[in-house]
């Protein structure tokens, strides 16, 4: 066990390249013949010339270096992660086991229809699905990401009142609990952003909305149920005061987790939404991606979808180029196969019944954990939620602990933080979602984790202010981290000041 543990610590001290020592060979390629094959198929020009600045090491030194680097990783795999509003849901792995089947595993977007039948019917199936889930005419799958989806989504609001010659329209309208991705990509693509600010309920001020409506608004951008993880029950009303001025209602569909099979967006008065595959749909978050965004319209719309959409004629499936009126491609070929795939297995292994009870378990969990959390923190819309609440760590201010001391404080219990300091509306936010795959178990456990640590900041601060104690990387400069990043050994080099994330 000794032994074991410093092993650890001496590969876990150093870098891949490091380690490296000339002469080590963690490969054998089958070389002569190898490389006359590759010769004769690289054309000269692109051939390298030099040995690649590679590290040189051996096959088992290379596994223990990333079979350590792998576990020190959280994820939704090895820990409980309750992160509001990213929906970490846990990835069935029959994801995986089909999408690695040879006939989806090889495929490449170059080949001709006739080859690709299977994945066309795939995509077909899934617009047709994601269509009905959400009461929209038209899906396209392209965007890789939900802040894709919500730029395309712009693009086709631009489109839109163009066609109609209302290119006046300047402004989007966001509410102040949004999600940053929300204004930030109104603002990309050229719109003034207004924002419409929460009602004492935590809901849309109608008011405010009524007086910010004009004939320059594009369109009001809205997720429901919103951040703070309440239904804005005025739906409806909100509708009727955009659609009356021309504007078209956006829907973030981020947080559909709470819905499926009980209301859709589409019935709701939206025009557009945009789904976020990787969180309901249970397809890997990555970092940053592969993900995908696709993006629903109703019938008035639809022209203006990106090209290729997916068709099926008789009995073949094909893609339809001819859209006179499209905003073209917003990505390479026709987005991200593989993750399409796997939000499509998981809507046929389910059906209707089964995603019915996803979010009617989901909702149940977030409201479990509400009722047992709201007395010992803080609560501002403490009332039924929808799959995640939003607790306020605020009664810590006199103590000088704030929300993120309290995620970082549960890295040490084995769980990730929630998310923190979103949304804006709620001081020192603290915003919970379980999902519904969590046990009884492992609810319990967390609840009784926060008690803890909420003892831990009265009684020992000090313990919570510092956390977390028992990660490899405790606090790191996040500006710094986010904007100028060390992703290779060789910025390292270059930056000897700074430390590897
Ligand atoms: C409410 C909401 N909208 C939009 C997004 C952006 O989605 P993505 O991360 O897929 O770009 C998120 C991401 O967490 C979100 O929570």
């Amino acid at each position: 066990m000794t032994t074991g543990l410093k092993t650890t610590a001496i590969s876990d001290s150093k870098l891949l390249f490091e380690k490296s020592k000339s002469g080590k060979e963690g490969i054998f390629l089958p070389s002569r013949k190898f490389q006359d094959d590759f010769s004769r198929l690289i054309p000269a020009d692109f051939q390298r010339k030099d040995h690649g600045d590679l590290p040189e090491i051996t096959e088992p030194e290379l596994v223990r270096h990333f079979v350590n680097l792998s576990k020190k990783n959280f994820s939704v795999d090895t820990h409980f992660y309750p992160l509001g509003s990213c929906t970490m849901k846990y990835n069935p792995k029959i994801h995986e086991d089909v999408a690695s089947l040879d006939g989806f595993a090889w495929l490449n977007p170059s080949q001709t229809e006739d080859q690709v039948q299977g994945i066309l019917q795939i995509f077909h199936e899934l617009s047709r699905a994601l269509c009905e889930l959400t009461g929209m005419d038209e899906f396209t799958l392209q965007p890789a990401a939900g802040a894709h989806g919500e730029l395309c989504g712009m693009m086709l609001t631009r489109a839109y009142h163009h066609s109609r010659g209302e290119g006046k329209r300047h402004q989007v309208l966001v509410p102040d609990s949004s999600h940053g991705t929300n204004p930030a990509s109104a603002a990309q693509y050229g719109y003034e952003v207004v924002q419409i600010p929460s009602d004492a309920r935590g809901r849309v001020d109608l008011k405010a909305l009524e007086d910010a409506m004009s004939d320059r608004v594009a369109c009001l951008m809205l997720t429901n149920p919103n951040t703070l993880g309440l239904f804005e029950n005025d739906i409806l009303k909100i509708r009727e005061i955009v659609h009356r001025k021309g504007a078209l209602l956006y829907y973030d569909g981020a947080n559909l987790n709470a819905l499926l099979g009980a209301v859709r967006p589409g019935d709701m008065g939206f025009d557009i939404v945009h789904l976020n595959l990787h969180k309901t749909f249970t397809t890997p978050h990555g970092g940053g991606g592969p993900g995908a965004g696709p993006v629903g319209v109703k019938k008035i719309l639809a022209p203006f979808l990106p090209a290729p959409l997916v068709v099926k004629q008789g009995s073949r499936y094909g893609f339809d180029y001819h859209r006179p009126k499209s905003i073209g491609k917003v990505r390479s070929f026709f987005g991200n196969a593989g993750i399409l795939l796997r939000a499509y297995v998981y809507i046929r292994m389910l059906g209707l019944e089964g995603l019915k009870r996803v979010s009617h378990d989901a909702v149940l969990s977030a409201n479990y954990l509400r009722k047992k959390l709201s007395t010992a923190f803080l609560n501002p819309h403490n009332e039924f939620c929808m799959h995640e609440f939003v607790l306020s760590a605020s009664n810590l201010e006199s103590q000088n602990i704030h929300a993120g001391d309290i995620g970082k404080r549960l890295l040490d219990y084995g769980i990730h933080a929630p998310t923190v300091h979103f949304p804006l509306v709620v001081k020192e936010a603290l915003m919970i979602e379980p999902t519904e795959t969590e046990s009884k178990e492992t609810l319990d456990a967390f609840v009784e984790v926060m008690l803890k640590i909420l003892k831990e900041a009265q009684e020992t601060p000090e313990l919570v202010r510092k956390a977390p104690h028992t990660m490899p990387i405790g606090r790191p400069d996040e500006v710094q981290a986010a904007r100028k990043p060390i992703l290779s050994f060789r910025d390292l080099k270059r930056d000897t000041q700074a430390s590897p994330l």
